[in-house]
Protein backbone atom coordinates (compact mmCIF):
# COMPACT_ATOMS: atom_id res chain seq x y z
CA UNK A 1 0.00 0.00 0.00
CA UNK A 2 1.44 3.70 -0.68
CA UNK A 3 3.11 5.17 2.15
CA UNK A 4 3.86 8.77 3.01
CA UNK A 5 7.73 9.92 4.11
CA UNK A 6 6.49 9.75 7.45
CA UNK A 7 5.64 6.18 7.22
CA UNK A 8 8.64 5.07 5.00
CA UNK A 9 10.77 6.35 7.64
CA UNK A 10 9.92 3.91 10.25
CA UNK A 11 12.20 1.81 8.08
CA UNK A 12 15.50 3.61 9.21
CA UNK A 13 17.90 0.87 10.92
CA UNK A 14 15.08 -2.09 10.26
CA UNK A 15 14.95 -2.56 6.84
CA UNK A 16 17.36 -1.50 3.88
CA UNK A 17 14.84 0.87 1.21
CA UNK A 18 15.24 0.04 -2.25
CA UNK A 19 14.14 3.03 -4.88
CA UNK A 20 13.98 2.89 -8.40
CA UNK A 21 13.31 5.37 -11.28
CA UNK A 22 10.49 4.94 -13.11
CA UNK A 23 9.44 7.60 -16.03
CA UNK A 24 6.04 5.31 -17.93
CA UNK A 25 3.12 3.21 -17.22
CA UNK A 26 4.50 -0.09 -17.98
CA UNK A 27 7.81 0.04 -16.39
CA UNK A 28 6.00 1.83 -12.89
CA UNK A 29 3.73 -1.33 -12.88
CA UNK A 30 6.31 -3.76 -12.85
CA UNK A 31 8.23 -1.92 -10.16
CA UNK A 32 4.91 -1.53 -8.15
CA UNK A 33 4.78 -5.17 -8.40
CA UNK A 34 7.90 -6.05 -7.58
CA UNK A 35 7.36 -4.46 -3.75
CA UNK A 36 9.55 -1.46 -4.09
CA UNK A 37 8.00 1.05 -1.88
CA UNK A 38 9.37 4.10 -3.75
CA UNK A 39 9.55 5.08 -6.99
CA UNK A 40 11.38 8.51 -7.78
CA UNK A 41 10.40 10.22 -11.33
CA UNK A 42 13.60 11.79 -11.67
CA UNK A 43 14.42 14.41 -13.84
CA UNK A 44 17.37 11.85 -14.91
CA UNK A 45 14.48 11.29 -17.61
CA UNK A 46 15.94 14.45 -19.44
CA UNK A 47 19.15 12.22 -19.91
CA UNK A 48 18.56 8.76 -20.36
CA UNK A 49 14.73 9.04 -21.94
CA UNK A 50 15.25 12.32 -24.05
CA UNK A 51 18.70 12.42 -25.36
CA UNK A 52 19.60 15.81 -23.68
CA UNK A 53 23.20 16.26 -22.33
CA UNK A 54 22.45 17.32 -19.15
CA UNK A 55 19.35 17.05 -16.87
CA UNK A 56 19.15 21.25 -17.26
CA UNK A 57 17.06 21.01 -20.38
CA UNK A 58 13.84 19.34 -18.40
CA UNK A 59 10.99 21.41 -17.74
CA UNK A 60 8.20 21.24 -15.60
CA UNK A 61 6.25 20.20 -17.84
CA UNK A 62 8.54 16.92 -18.46
CA UNK A 63 8.06 15.98 -15.24
CA UNK A 64 4.17 16.44 -15.36
CA UNK A 65 4.12 14.36 -18.09
CA UNK A 66 5.74 11.49 -16.53
CA UNK A 67 4.57 11.59 -13.25
CA UNK A 68 1.42 11.43 -14.70
CA UNK A 69 2.07 8.01 -16.65
CA UNK A 70 3.70 6.40 -13.58
CA UNK A 71 1.06 7.39 -11.38
CA UNK A 72 -1.75 5.04 -13.74
CA UNK A 73 1.38 2.50 -13.30
CA UNK A 74 1.93 2.45 -9.85
CA UNK A 75 -1.59 3.48 -7.78
CA UNK A 76 -0.23 2.10 -4.66
CA UNK A 77 3.41 3.31 -4.65
CA UNK A 78 5.25 6.27 -2.75
CA UNK A 79 6.22 8.57 -5.87
CA UNK A 80 8.84 10.84 -5.68
CA UNK A 81 8.58 13.74 -8.05
CA UNK A 82 11.81 15.43 -9.05
CA UNK A 83 11.45 19.70 -8.89
CA UNK A 84 13.87 20.19 -11.90
CA UNK A 85 16.19 23.13 -12.68
CA UNK A 86 15.56 26.43 -11.93
CA UNK A 87 11.85 25.38 -10.89
CA UNK A 88 12.41 26.24 -6.92
CA UNK A 89 14.92 29.27 -7.38
CA UNK A 90 12.01 31.59 -5.58
CA UNK A 91 10.17 30.76 -3.07
CA UNK A 92 6.97 31.43 -4.91
CA UNK A 93 7.91 29.48 -7.48
CA UNK A 94 9.05 26.27 -5.37
CA UNK A 95 5.70 26.19 -3.52
CA UNK A 96 3.57 26.72 -6.81
CA UNK A 97 5.49 24.04 -8.97
CA UNK A 98 5.33 21.45 -5.76
CA UNK A 99 2.35 21.95 -5.67
CA UNK A 100 1.98 21.29 -9.72
CA UNK A 101 4.05 17.80 -9.39
CA UNK A 102 1.79 16.53 -6.62
CA UNK A 103 -1.54 17.38 -8.69
CA UNK A 104 0.38 15.56 -11.35
CA UNK A 105 0.07 12.54 -8.98
CA UNK A 106 3.79 12.71 -6.78
CA UNK A 107 3.34 12.08 -3.05
CA UNK A 108 6.40 14.30 -2.58
CA UNK A 109 8.55 15.99 -4.13
CA UNK A 110 12.65 16.35 -4.20
CA UNK A 111 15.09 19.26 -4.70
CA UNK A 112 18.71 19.38 -5.02
CA UNK A 113 20.88 21.21 -3.22
CA UNK A 114 20.89 23.65 0.19
CA UNK A 115 17.56 25.56 -0.67
CA UNK A 116 16.48 25.38 2.90
CA UNK A 117 13.74 28.28 2.30
CA UNK A 118 12.41 26.52 -0.11
CA UNK A 119 12.52 22.90 1.77
CA UNK A 120 10.93 25.05 4.72
CA UNK A 121 8.28 26.99 2.46
CA UNK A 122 7.01 23.75 0.51
CA UNK A 123 6.68 21.98 3.85
CA UNK A 124 4.44 24.55 5.25
CA UNK A 125 2.13 23.41 2.86
CA UNK A 126 1.94 20.12 4.25
CA UNK A 127 3.62 18.41 1.18
CA UNK A 128 6.38 16.03 1.86
CA UNK A 129 10.42 17.13 1.08
CA UNK A 130 13.17 14.55 -0.27
CA UNK A 131 16.52 16.30 -0.55
CA UNK A 132 19.62 15.70 -2.41
CA UNK A 133 22.95 16.56 -1.52
CA UNK A 134 26.56 15.03 -2.89
CA UNK A 135 26.78 15.18 -6.66
CA UNK A 136 23.95 17.63 -7.49
CA UNK A 137 23.51 17.10 -11.11
CA UNK A 138 21.70 20.88 -12.10
CA UNK A 139 24.18 22.51 -10.88
CA UNK A 140 27.34 20.04 -11.52
CA UNK A 141 29.18 20.85 -14.23
CA UNK A 142 31.21 17.83 -14.16
CA UNK A 143 29.75 13.91 -13.08
CA UNK A 144 33.06 13.69 -10.83
CA UNK A 145 32.38 12.41 -7.16
CA UNK A 146 32.47 14.98 -4.44
CA UNK A 147 32.66 15.07 -1.12
CA UNK A 148 36.49 13.54 -1.61
CA UNK A 149 38.11 16.62 0.60
CA UNK A 150 37.60 17.39 4.29
CA UNK A 151 36.22 20.64 3.57
CA UNK A 152 33.73 19.59 0.77
CA UNK A 153 32.67 16.39 2.86
CA UNK A 154 31.59 18.65 6.04
CA UNK A 155 30.03 20.92 3.86
CA UNK A 156 27.56 18.35 2.53
CA UNK A 157 26.92 17.21 6.01
CA UNK A 158 26.32 20.40 7.16
CA UNK A 159 23.60 20.79 4.20
CA UNK A 160 22.16 17.41 5.08
CA UNK A 161 21.46 18.50 8.16
CA UNK A 162 20.10 21.76 7.81
CA UNK A 163 17.44 20.91 5.26
CA UNK A 164 16.60 17.92 7.64
CA UNK A 165 16.26 20.35 10.22
CA UNK A 166 14.11 22.74 7.05
CA UNK A 167 11.76 19.76 7.06
CA UNK A 168 12.63 16.81 4.75
CA UNK A 169 11.36 13.83 5.68
CA UNK A 170 14.00 11.98 3.26
CA UNK A 171 17.65 12.41 1.40
CA UNK A 172 19.36 11.05 -1.39
CA UNK A 173 23.09 11.14 -1.37
CA UNK A 174 24.92 10.60 -4.96
CA UNK A 175 28.23 10.14 -5.90
CA UNK A 176 30.62 10.76 -2.87
CA UNK A 177 32.94 8.25 -0.54
CA UNK A 178 31.58 5.81 0.74
CA UNK A 179 32.70 6.75 4.05
CA UNK A 180 30.98 9.93 3.66
CA UNK A 181 27.50 8.19 2.79
CA UNK A 182 28.07 6.27 6.11
CA UNK A 183 28.46 9.38 8.22
CA UNK A 184 25.53 11.39 6.82
CA UNK A 185 23.49 8.01 7.08
CA UNK A 186 24.46 7.76 10.88
CA UNK A 187 24.27 11.21 11.69
CA UNK A 188 20.48 11.96 10.44
CA UNK A 189 17.54 10.59 11.86
CA UNK A 190 15.78 10.23 8.47
CA UNK A 191 16.38 7.80 5.83
CA UNK A 192 19.52 8.10 3.35
CA UNK A 193 19.20 6.62 0.21
CA UNK A 194 22.57 6.64 -1.76
CA UNK A 195 23.40 5.95 -5.15
CA UNK A 196 26.80 5.80 -5.67
CA UNK A 197 27.46 6.37 -2.28
CA UNK A 198 29.02 2.90 -0.98
CA UNK A 199 26.90 0.26 0.65
CA UNK A 200 26.02 1.56 4.16
CA UNK A 201 23.42 4.00 3.56
CA UNK A 202 19.70 3.52 4.83
CA UNK A 203 18.51 2.50 0.98
CA UNK A 204 20.02 2.62 -2.13
CA UNK A 205 18.38 3.77 -5.78
CA UNK A 206 19.36 2.90 -9.44
CA UNK A 207 18.37 4.73 -12.57
CA UNK A 208 15.91 2.36 -14.22
CA UNK A 209 17.55 2.36 -17.34
CA UNK A 210 21.24 1.71 -16.09
CA UNK A 211 19.74 -1.40 -13.84
CA UNK A 212 17.61 -2.40 -16.94
CA UNK A 213 20.44 -2.12 -19.33
CA UNK A 214 18.82 0.78 -21.64
CA UNK A 215 21.25 3.15 -23.64
CA UNK A 216 24.99 2.99 -24.17
CA UNK A 217 26.52 4.48 -20.85
CA UNK A 218 25.69 3.49 -17.39
CA UNK A 219 27.76 5.03 -14.60
CA UNK A 220 30.23 3.13 -13.18
CA UNK A 221 28.77 2.56 -9.96
CA UNK A 222 25.11 1.33 -11.37
CA UNK A 223 24.79 -2.57 -12.25
CA UNK A 224 23.15 -3.86 -15.17
CA UNK A 225 20.30 -6.68 -14.39
CA UNK A 226 19.62 -7.15 -17.34
CA UNK A 227 20.95 -5.84 -20.89
CA UNK A 228 17.69 -4.43 -22.55
CA UNK A 229 19.27 -2.51 -25.01
CA UNK A 230 20.91 -5.79 -26.73
CA UNK A 231 17.14 -7.44 -26.98
CA UNK A 232 15.54 -4.44 -28.93
CA UNK A 233 18.48 -4.64 -31.14
CA UNK A 234 18.06 -8.29 -31.19
CA UNK A 235 14.12 -7.72 -31.94
CA UNK A 236 14.25 -4.99 -34.26
CA UNK A 237 17.02 -7.31 -36.56
CA UNK A 238 14.98 -10.16 -36.75
CA UNK A 239 11.63 -8.17 -37.44
CA UNK A 240 12.92 -6.61 -40.29
CA UNK A 241 14.48 -9.86 -41.72
CA UNK A 242 10.65 -11.63 -41.21
CA UNK A 243 9.35 -8.73 -43.30
CA UNK A 244 11.74 -9.07 -45.97
CA UNK A 245 11.65 -12.83 -46.03
CA UNK A 246 7.78 -12.96 -45.48
CA UNK A 247 8.55 -15.58 -42.48
CA UNK A 248 6.43 -12.78 -41.09
CA UNK A 249 3.11 -12.59 -40.42
O1 LIG B 1 16.91 12.06 -11.40
C1 LIG B 1 17.30 11.04 -10.80
O2 LIG B 1 17.23 9.91 -11.31
C2 LIG B 1 17.88 11.20 -9.48
C3 LIG B 1 18.60 10.04 -8.90
C4 LIG B 1 19.94 9.92 -9.53
C5 LIG B 1 18.69 10.11 -7.43
O3 LIG B 1 17.79 12.27 -8.92
NA1 LIG C 1 17.20 13.98 -10.26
Amino acid sequence: MKQTLKQLQQFKGVNRISMLTAYNCPIARSIEQAGIPIILVGDSVGMVEMGFSSTRDVTMEHMIYHIEGVRRGAPNTHIIGDLPHLSYESIDDAVTNAKRIIAAGADSVKLEGPYFDAVKAICAQGIEVVAHTGLTPQKATSFKKVGKDENEAQQIIEDSKKLIEAGAGMLVVEHVPAQLGAQISNELTVPVIGIGAGGETDGQVLVINDALGIGDYWPPFSKQYAHVSDTVLKVATQFKDEVQHKQFP
